[in-house]
């Protein structure tokens, strides 16, 4: 079950997703946090984020939209106090969500990350879409992006995945900026930007009005985006978006993804991440798959 990504060994492609896995030690008590591939962390900022006020979750018909506004504890306190916690667990990848107002944010955060222990990788987070500034703007300009990235790599002690917005038009061709710029690995797909409107009150349900839509609404939509994104760049690809199933899971490693990453679904039950590791080996087990490794990109596409 094991794989390797811009320098990592996982011990099973199954990563929790930023924003949905809390620090990882919220989760030490429900999920074998050595039993997963690893997790990622909440985004964190140089200074501590509030976030939006209430409502920022909502349910929809197959998903979620959530518009927390990066509520994080910062840098300081996260290397203070929840790091050193998570030692217990030397074994468990620990990849830090990495979020800037400014490119020079960015770097102070990596630059803080990079003096302490106990981390395997960062995801820069160019891509949240609940944010007035930093976030997605980031993600959805090539120049400011290949900017960003080379920026961040030339400083980073730590191998660099670059998180991708998919509210751009080519998600394949932002893929290849950060590859350019030094990117490591790619992770896709962030949320999609998109609101929900109360037909009584007239009134958006989210506070922020818009907000990013997760879950299985957008699978199919981020499982064509991992594949385009898979036949443009030859780093590794972590990828996301509704994966509930193990069959879920091998159909983003048939497109392309060398590792996948789940977030909604632990909403739904806090133990999937670690259900998903066992579902996926009981299926490359049925399916006489040796390693999972050669599962991806090994899409069979029809020739015409
Ligand atoms: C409540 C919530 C908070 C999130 N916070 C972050 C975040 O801080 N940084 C980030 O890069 N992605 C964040 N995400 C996006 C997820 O990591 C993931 O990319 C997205 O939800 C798609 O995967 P899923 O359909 O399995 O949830 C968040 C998602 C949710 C639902």
């Amino acid at each position: 079950m094991k794989v390797k990504l811009a320098g990592l060994e996982l011990t099973n492609p199954l990563i929790a997703a930023s924003g949905t896995f809390g620090y990882g030690v919220e989760f030490e008590e429900i999920v074998s946090l050595e039993r997963i591939g690893g997790f990622v962390t909440k985004g964190i900022s140089l200074q501590p984020i509030a976030g939006h006020p209430p409502p920022r979750i909502l349910q929809t018909a197959a998903g979620m939209l959530n518009a927390i506004g990066l509520q994080n504890i910062g840098v300081d306190e996260f290397i203070a106090r929840k790091l050193p916690q998570l030692a217990r667990y030397p074994k468990c990848k620990v990849i830090v969500n990495v979020f800037g107002y400014t490119v020079a944010e960015y770097i102070e955060v990596i630059r803080r990350l990079n003096q302490a222990s106990g981390i395997s990788a960062y995801e820069l987070n160019v891509s949240c879409p609940n944010v007035h500034a930093g976030g997605m703007t980031f993600g959805s300009d090539a120049g400011s992006l290949e900017y960003l990235v080379g920026q961040a790599k030339a400083i980073a002690a730590r191998p660099l995945i670059v998180k991708l917005s998919p509210n751009v038009t080519s998600i394949a061709h932002m893929a290849q900026v950060a590859a350019s710029a030094g990117a490591d690995a790619v992770s896709l797909v962030n949320t999609f930007l998109a609101m929900s409107i109360d037909s009584e009150t007239r009134k958006p349900r989210l506070s922020n009005v818009t907000g990013g839509l997760s879950g299985p609404a957008i699978k199919p939509i981020a499982l064509r985006m991992v594949y385009e994104t898979a036949r443009s760049v030859k780093i590794p690809i972590l990828g996301m978006g509704g994966i509930v199933t193990p069959e879920d899971a091998v159909e983003f490693l048939l497109a392309g993804a060398t590792a996948v990453q789940v977030g909604t679904a632990s909403y739904a039950d806090p133990r999937a991440v670690e259900r998903l590791a066992r579902g996926l080996e009981s299926w490359c087990r049925s399916h006489q798959v040796e390693k999972v490794s050669s599962l991806t990109a090994a899409l069979e596409v029809p020739r015409a």
